[in-house]
């Protein structure tokens, strides 16, 4: 079959919406649009990019992506109330190709317990929504939540209304991730086949990863005939997440014999798409996760590896290239120049250029005198810690420290705050990096509760670099920090002050001190 008689599913992406509500995920304005360009760069068709009427954060975010992003439909989240509507339509109306998607629960045991309402009155309520979205632009979609275990006959009802009230998308969610692939399956051909206008709408489907066949029930959704596939990048999202993004991607691609159809997404950009949301929320996936997990092609067993040297094609059903993964990953030694640099970023997916590219280069010579070998993973960390650097009040001069097991660690710290140095020495603390955060606390005079603390090699070997991910409290808002240094104790203080930074920038923003 040619590519061209093949069917083009759409990629719905919900990481900045679904993906971002959940606990550990939250993302601050400038993070969420350069993750909004990113997946506009990796080719989704549409970027739901928030819950407007959620939080003036949530409005204010969807409205910047709606103004700035281009190439992708954007997407704002509603329920049927007419509040709701005339938020999301005010945050999304500026988008290139606006869209507004309404829900409203539909199963019984939502009808009876969340909403108290009957049967007739949903219908209405959603007909009522369809109809005000459709009044604000032509690109509507609906959702009846919980749609996986909702009788079908009163499924086949609702989505039909919905479509005659104009909804040019119906999305099936399976809200709890309690479908299976074959009663997905049922689902949609049961759609397909009853719904006398569906042929006016796009059917799409929604699936949460609760028993873990998200990406399954997604591609027999597909099979049965749904043509957009709502997902997230690592399949984040509430609780146990959402299909995966590059899983589904990826399985239409390799098995485009079983599938037939064809998505917009640039496959290469998948693996650096995946390493942009960890370094911004600082929530690795796991190692062996498909598609992106670091082990995803590594081939360790004896018999794998003589096999692969033979034959690639005997262990291997995809190239890493063709998800982003370079081919060799021994990149750069302190004498590599400007323009090596510029050229390994460029394959890691990285533009560096004028400043940017000064920033890194000098950053990469730093750490080219304490590492041998810079690896891939090393750069990316590199650019990343460049390129998404909050305003820095307060910077780590250096800092001493003694402590040993049964005894109260000492620490001198220095840090800079505009023109000032601070210093402050002090023994206290449970351990060396508990007295490094109480003597940062002590200097900044911003006191937080650290809830998060998480350590990760960026790669190999003894001399890899620590990233240290923190999440403090204050004044009832998460805060993240990130650092990273060959000295773990560094990092942790890079990371803390990080955090600090936010909290500053945060405040600033609000025209209030924090701390001092
Ligand atoms: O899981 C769900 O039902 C949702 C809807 C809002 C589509 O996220
Ligand atoms: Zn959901």
């Amino acid at each position: 079959m040619s590519e061209s008689s093949q069917r083009r599913i759409i990629i719905f992406d919900t990481t900045l919406r679904d993906g971002e509500q959940s606990p550990g995920f939250s993302m601050n304005l400038a993070e969420k649009l350069e993750l909004a360009q990113a997946l506009v760069d990796l080719g989704v068709d549409v970027i739901e990019a928030g819950f407007p009427i959620a939080s003036p954060g949530d409005f204010e975010a969807v409205q910047a992506i709606a103004g700035k992003v281009r190439g992708s439909t954007i997407c704002g989240l509603a329920r049927c109330r007419d509040e709701d509507i005339d938020r999301a339509w005010q945050a999304v109306q500026k988008a290139e190709h606006p869209r507004i998607h309404v829900f409203l629960a539909t199963s019984a045991i939502h009808r009876e317990f969340k909403l108290k309402m009957g049967k007739e009155e949903i219908i209405q309520r959603a007909v009522a929504s369809v109809r005000r979205a459709v009044g604000y632009c032509p690109d509507v979609e609906f959702s009846p939540e919980d749609a996986a275990r909702t009788e079908i006959d009163f499924l086949c009802q609702v989505v039909e209304a919905a479509i005659a009230a104009g909804a040019t998308t119906v999305n099936i969610p399976d809200t709890v991730g309690y479908a299976t692939p074959a009663q997905m399956h049922n689902v949609i051909s049961a759609l397909v086949r009853r719904v006398p206008n569906i042929g006016k709408a796009v059917i799409s489907v929604h699936c949460h990863n609760d028993l873990g066949m998200a990406v399954a029930n997604s591609l027999a959704a597909v099979e049965a005939g749904a043509g957009q596939i709502e997902c997230t990048i690592n399949g984040i999202g509430e609780r146990a997440g959402n299909c995966s993004l590059e899983e589904v991607a990826m399985a239409l691609r390799t098995r485009h014999d079983v599938y037939h159809a064809q998505t917009r997404i640039q496959t290469q950009r998948l693996v650096p798409t995946s390493r942009l949301l960890t370094s911004i929320t600082g929530m690795h996936v796991q190692r062996n996760k498909a598609i992106v997990g670091r082990n995803a092609f590594a081939h360790e067993a004896g018999i794998h590896q003589d096999g692969m040297l033979k034959e690639r094609t005997t262990y291997e059903i995809m190239r890493p290239e063709d998800v982003g993964f370079t081919m060799s990953d021994l990149v750069l030694g302190k004498h590599s120049g400007r323009a090596a640099l510029a050229d390994r970023a460029r394959h890691l997916g990285y533009n560096l250029s004028g400043e940017q590219l000064n920033k890194v280069f000098d950053g990469f010579k730093v750490l080219a005198d304490k590492k041998k070998e810079i690896y891939d993973a090393d750069l990316a960390a590199l650019i990343e810690q460049q390129s998404r650097t909050v305003a820095e009040h307060w910077t780590l001069e250096s800092y001493d420290l003694s402590s040993g097991s049964g005894r109260t660690p000492e620490v001198t710290l220095t840090v800079r705050h505009g023109d000032q140095v601070q210093t402050t020495r002090m023994a206290a603390g449970d351990g060396p990096i508990d007295a490094v955060f109480l003597a940062i606390g002590k200097l900044t005079g911003v006191v937080v509760t650290c809830k998060d603390f998480r350590v990760h090699s960026v790669t190999v070997g003894q001399d890899a670099q620590g990233e240290v991910t923190v999440e403090v409290e204050y004044g009832g808002q998460l805060y993240r920090g990130r650092g990273v240094s060959t000295d773990s104790v560094e990092a942790s203080a890079r990371a803390f002050l990080n955090a600090i930074n936010r909290i500053a920038a945060v405040s600033v923003s609000a025209d209030r001190p924090a701390g001092k």
